[in-house]
């Protein structure tokens, strides 16, 4: 088969290079040229673990080309993929859709024989039905089919995700486009991976449900996370109790500062504006997008009760440890780091950051905060630490190098990485999320 992938951003590029790995013919297309020849020279545009390898490979082995022209990107092509952003629209919260219709009429206007137009992209329920317009209306003498196959990646674990996914959902209207699709993933059949064929509406919608679904479970366990920490009980426990219940599923219910990245809290919005539009309120997502909101300045006010209170902070050094909005990302997008350092900041504490990916992209976010080059730069001198990603290289830290170094054994755990007796043992003052101590 051959394969165009038009955008080679985060989803089109692991998406085409997991193609071209599976044995298909693959061509990623992007406007922009110095991302195209950085891509020729190896050079990735965004952190993913083993991508650069996999492109590497794929491209020695002539299934994996880069260019910037549509028209002869998408020559010959069975299957042209339409994987460009969808940020949220300034001012509304609205998914912005130029970039999808702008590139569905560049391909109506250059097709060149019968295809698969498959979006890619997340995009709002009805927007499959545009792009056909769009396409209908180039004149095309050409047949096409417009087919919805959303990803389900999750960055830093997306070419696991893609080659072993739980399931693959396409909406497709016709058989052409069920046909074709079905040879886009056959090497996924195979692997018996299950494969939903629905309506082009319904598999939009699925997208969104799928992660307001997810952040909702995120946020309902951060909820009960406070309420642990009001009535003494420990929210790893309610987890696992809950978790091992099958109906329920003991996944995405890490209790932490709240979700962010590219896709929970803009797709949560355009979900609740697809809802508004549609006279169909969806009062459960508003509660959420609200509460992860909040949440993230909360976990501010958490350091700051570490240092004593907000009137006790001005002057004093916190670290923070980890800034991406997750582990194994460059990804500072929505970060509950942002608000935290927000927090501290405001309240005239200095902070010292260390992250081992993110911190390029977290300069302009946080313009207060010093940016040090490994963990313990950042805790010299400080009263209190708080880590805020769960990086691998913060799961092991030298405690006894943190006490010579720090001003107070102060430390303040977002993501629950460690045991509270274990640290308390060591002599420090620590704070996690949903778990009380109590003197025995
Ligand atoms: C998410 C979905 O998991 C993917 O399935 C989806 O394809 C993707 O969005 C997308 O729409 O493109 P991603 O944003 O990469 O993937 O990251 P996740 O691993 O889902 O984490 C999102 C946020 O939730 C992070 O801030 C993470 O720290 C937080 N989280 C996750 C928790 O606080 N607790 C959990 O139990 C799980």
């Amino acid at each position: 088969m051959k394969i165009a992938m038009v955008g080679s951003g985060y989803v089109g590029l692991v998406s085409g290079a997991c193609f071209a790995d599976f044995g298909h013919d693959v061509v990623c297309i992007d406007k922009d040229q110095s991302k195209i020849d950085r891509l020729h020279d190896g050079v990735m545009p965004i952190y993913e673990p083993g991508l650069a390898e996999l492109v590497g490979a794929n491209v020695k082995a002539g299934r994996l080309t880069f260019t910037t022209s549509l028209a002869e990107g998408i020559k010959g092509a069975d299957a042209i993929f339409i994987a460009v952003g969808t940020p949220s629209r300034r001012g509304d919260g609205h998914a912005d859709l130029s970039f999808v219709y702008a590139v569905a009429k560049e391909i109506g206007e250059s097709l060149a024989n019968d295809a698969v137009i498959v979006t890619k992209s997340t995009v709002p329920v009805g927007t499959g039905d545009e792009v056909e317009r769009i396409l209908a209306d180039s004149g095309t003498s050409h047949r096409f089919a417009v087919v919805s196959n959303p990803e389900f990646l999750r960055e830093g674990a997306a070419i696991g995700d893609f080659k072993r996914p739980d399931r693959i959902v396409i909406g497709a209207e016709d058989d052409f486009g069920r046909d074709v699709m079905r040879e886009v993933y056959r090497p996924l059949f195979l692997n018996e991976s299950p494969i939903l064929f629905t309506g082009r509406r319904t598999s939009e919608l699925i997208k969104y449900a799928a992660n307001a679904f997810l952040a909702t479970k995120i946020t309902f366990i951060n909820e009960m996370a406070d309420l642990c920490e009001k009535v003494g009980a420990d929210v790893q426990d309610v987890s696992r109790g809950i978790g091992m219940d099958n109906r329920i599923g003991a996944k995405f219910l890490h209790a932490g500062p709240g979700y962010g990245g590219s896709c929970f809290p803009k797709d949560t919005l355009a979900l609740l504006k697809t809802a508004e539009d549609f006279d169909s309120p969806t009062r459960i997502v508003e509660a959420v997008v609200k509460v992860n909101d909040s949440r993230k300045r909360a976990m501010g006010r958490k350091v700051l009760d570490a240092l004593g209170g907000a009137d006790n902070a001005r002057g004093k050094k916190v670290a923070l440890l980890g800034l991406t909005f997750k582990p194994n990302t460059d990804d500072m997008r929505d970060s509950p780091a942002i608000a935290v350092a927000q927090t501290l900041t405001d309240a005239g504490v200095e902070v010292a950051a260390y992250d081992p990916e993110g911190m390029e992209q977290a300069r302009p976010l946080m313009p207060e905060v010093t940016m040090v080059e490994d963990p313990y730069a950042a805790i010299d001198g400080a009263h209190a630490i708080a880590i805020v990603t769960e990086w691998d290289v913060f799961r092991a830290l030298d405690f006894n190098r943190i006490k010579d170094l720090a001003k107070a054994p102060v430390l303040v755990d977002l993501r629950n990485i460690y045991r509270p007796d274990d640290v308390r043992a060591l002599g420090f003052d620590y704070s996690s999320i949903g778990r009380i101590f109590r003197e025995a």
